[in-house]
């Protein structure tokens, strides 16, 4: 694949299976010569050429939540036609492909080991190196997919990158809940993350309790919409602690108490819904309250949002208030980048290759479920 400069553009084959999501993308990346580091960075221009996503929502629905050996089973399954799916909707053959992104970790580890074994066996076979990355890096960088595409032309020697950074990141998963000041497209530094649950854990609780079926999130702020968030004052934990880290057990815990003690009357679908939104609120202004904090003391320029909770739309709504109201950059991903996907693999693996990370020989990855960002 070449540029009108004739030179050829990276092109990267993702895959992704951390958890019950078996996904694959090709991306193609403008040549480094075209990219700059340092102060006035201009940052690579990426295409997504194709991402494939086969979730298995319909094979957990009927245990309540992920079984990790009957998804590592279906990864098993899934994995090479959607590998194949991905470079045939691509156009891209093995032969055009340079880099091999795959998901170390975190996650569980029998998933993590399919997409990465298979990763392996295809390196082996071809010798393309592979790109190992942390799926959090993943979410961290999906926000900023438009980033290097941003159609305002620049004033002469500057990049594309200056008047965005430094921006507060919240990203928020099933297994994850961390605040990131991303200081440039490079550096970030970790300001807090929860002690207990995550917040999308803590949806998925909740939906269980409400006999919701999984996932919860998605069906919790669907009946959030039809209910009252002030009916129930649910408590809001550590959202003055001058910390940046979340606790959501103590909330869970709460929604399970006021369940039991209204006993019957749960099955009233009023009550149901007023539950959803006032749990949802309480959510929201943890999250909200402590990512502004950290703009202001970070005099951050911008804030994004990222993970499987950032479809919520009512944190979207409010994140992109605020932000507004403080004149600040609001990045948040398109909903298909939201939850797993193996796009947002090859964006990441993009930003560590123009940060100068090294790839690596298959005989040196290793799946690792414990991963830390
Ligand atoms: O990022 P993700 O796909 O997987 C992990 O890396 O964990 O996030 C999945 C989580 C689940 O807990 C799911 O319930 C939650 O994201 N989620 C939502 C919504 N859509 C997905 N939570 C709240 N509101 C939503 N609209
Ligand atoms: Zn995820």
């Amino acid at each position: 694949m070449y540029n009108l400069l004739g030179e050829k553009n990276i092109v990267i084959l993702s895959i992704e299976t951390s958890c019950d999501e078996t996904a694959a993308a090709v991306l193609s990346i403008s040549p480094p010569s075209l990219q700059r580091r340092g102060r006035g960075t201009l940052l690579p221009k990426i295409n997504t050429l194709s991402s494939i996503v086969k979730s298995q929502i319909s094979i957990h629905k009927s245990f309540g939540g992920v079984v990790p050996e009957v998804a590592a089973r279906a990864h098993v399954k899934y994995i090479r036609p959607v590998v194949e799916k991905a470079l045939l909707t691509a156009h891209c053959p093995l032969s055009t492909i340079d880099y091999i992104a795959v998901t170390a970790g975190p996650g569980l580890l029998p998933s993590l080991l399919v997409g990465v074994e298979f990763a392996k066996a295809l390196s082996f076979a071809t010798n393309i190196p592979i790109i190992p990355v942390n799926h959090m890096l993943g979410h961290l960088y999906s926000p900023l997919k438009n980033l290097p595409l941003s159609p305002s032309p620049l004033p002469q020697g500057r990049g594309q990158g200056e008047g965005v950074f430094p921006i507060i990141s919240l990203i928020v998963s099933g297994g994850h809940t961390i605040l990131v000041l991303q200081k440039n497209i490079r550096d970030y530094k970790i300001l807090g993350q929860t002690v207990d649950d995550a917040a999308g854990e803590a949806f998925d609780k909740v939906a269980k309790m409400l006999n919701l079926p999984y996932p919860g999130g998605p069906e919790v702020s669907k009946l959030a919409n039809d209910g009252d968030s002030q009916a129930i004052n649910f408590p809001r934990p550590m959202i003055h602690d001058k910390n940046y880290n979340f606790s959501f057990s103590g909330l869970k815990t709460a929604v399970l108490y006021f369940i039991r003690d209204k006993g019957l009357r749960i099955k009233n679908i009023g009550l149901k819904a007023d539950i959803c939104a006032s749990f949802q609120q309480a959510v929201v202004d943890v999250l909200v309250s402590k990512t502004m904090r950290a703009v202001k003391e970070f005099k951050a320029k911008s804030v994004s949002v990222s993970g499987g909770v950032s479809a919520n739309k009512k944190l979207r709504d409010e994140l992109n208030l605020k932000s507004k109201i403080l004149n600040l950059k609001f990045f948040v991903p398109p909903m298909n980048l939201c939850t797993d996907n193996a796009e947002m693999i090859g964006l990441a693996a993009a930003f560590m290759l123009h940060n100068g990370k090294k790839p690596l020989s298959y005989k040196k990855i290793k799946a690792n479920p414990n991963m830390e960002l």
